[in-house]
């Protein structure tokens, strides 16, 4: 079994103005696809081979293979995470939810993007439930993710310079309150009914 970049839910254009064809080229077609040619290499001929990709990362321990198994899924994640005629309110129990912890959708909204951006360096920026069922929000460090250690995400942005630097430069800050206006909540929804981490995720593994 072969690890195999996902098309993109929508075409490259589709998120303009917000992040252009280019970047989407880029980021999927260059830098999602380089993660997952690694990925096939170093599994191949390992105990990891035919392994899930959840499995993976949460079993190879430190090392390329755990970075670039768990690079493929954040971004299989990231890319369902948006759609082009995203960012209206979540509702329901997700709206809910959100409501009850964080007081309203753009109170959490702001600890997101004050989130994204502190982050130094390469990372993401994730909501996530928590062991006891509540809703945080949080960063991981260049390839880390909540997967890793069973938790199920809900929203992720990735605040690698390589998501937003063809059109937004150095300004992170621009390019995660653009993010935020793209948000697939029907999605974020799914991830919080999902029975574990992967569940929603259309990823190839
Ligand atoms: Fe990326």
């Amino acid at each position: 079994m072969t690890f195999e970049l996902p098309p993109l839910p929508y075409p490259t254009d589709a998120l303009e103005p917000h992040l252009s064809r280019e970047t989407l080229e880029f980021h999927h077609g260059k830098h999602h696809a380089s993660y997952v040619k690694a990925l096939n290499h170093l599994v191949r001929g390992t105990r990891f081979a035919g392994r899930s990709l959840a499995e993976i990362i949460q079993t190879s321990g430190p090392g390329r293979l755990r970075d670039n198994a768990a690079q493929h899924y954040n971004h299989g994640f990231y890319w369902n995470c948006l759609e082009p005629s995203g960012g209206e309110k979540p509702n329901g129990a997700l709206g809910e939810k959100i409501r009850a912890e964080f007081g309203s959708v753009d109170r959490l909204a702001r600890r997101f993007a004050a989130v994204a951006t502190a982050q130094f360096g390469s990372g993401w920026a994730w909501l996530v439930v928590n062991a006891d069922g509540s809703l945080g929000v949080e960063a991981s460090t260049n390839a880390d993710t909540p997967v890793r250690t069973g938790r199920t995400p809900l929203l992720v942005c990735d605040v690698w310079e390589h998501a937003y630097y063809i059109d937004y430069r150095n300004d992170r800050g621009k390019y995660v309150k653009a993010f935020w206006d793209l948000v697939n909540w029907d999605f974020v929804a799914r991830n919080l009914t999902a029975v574990d981490g992967v569940a929603a995720v259309a990823v190839a593994n």
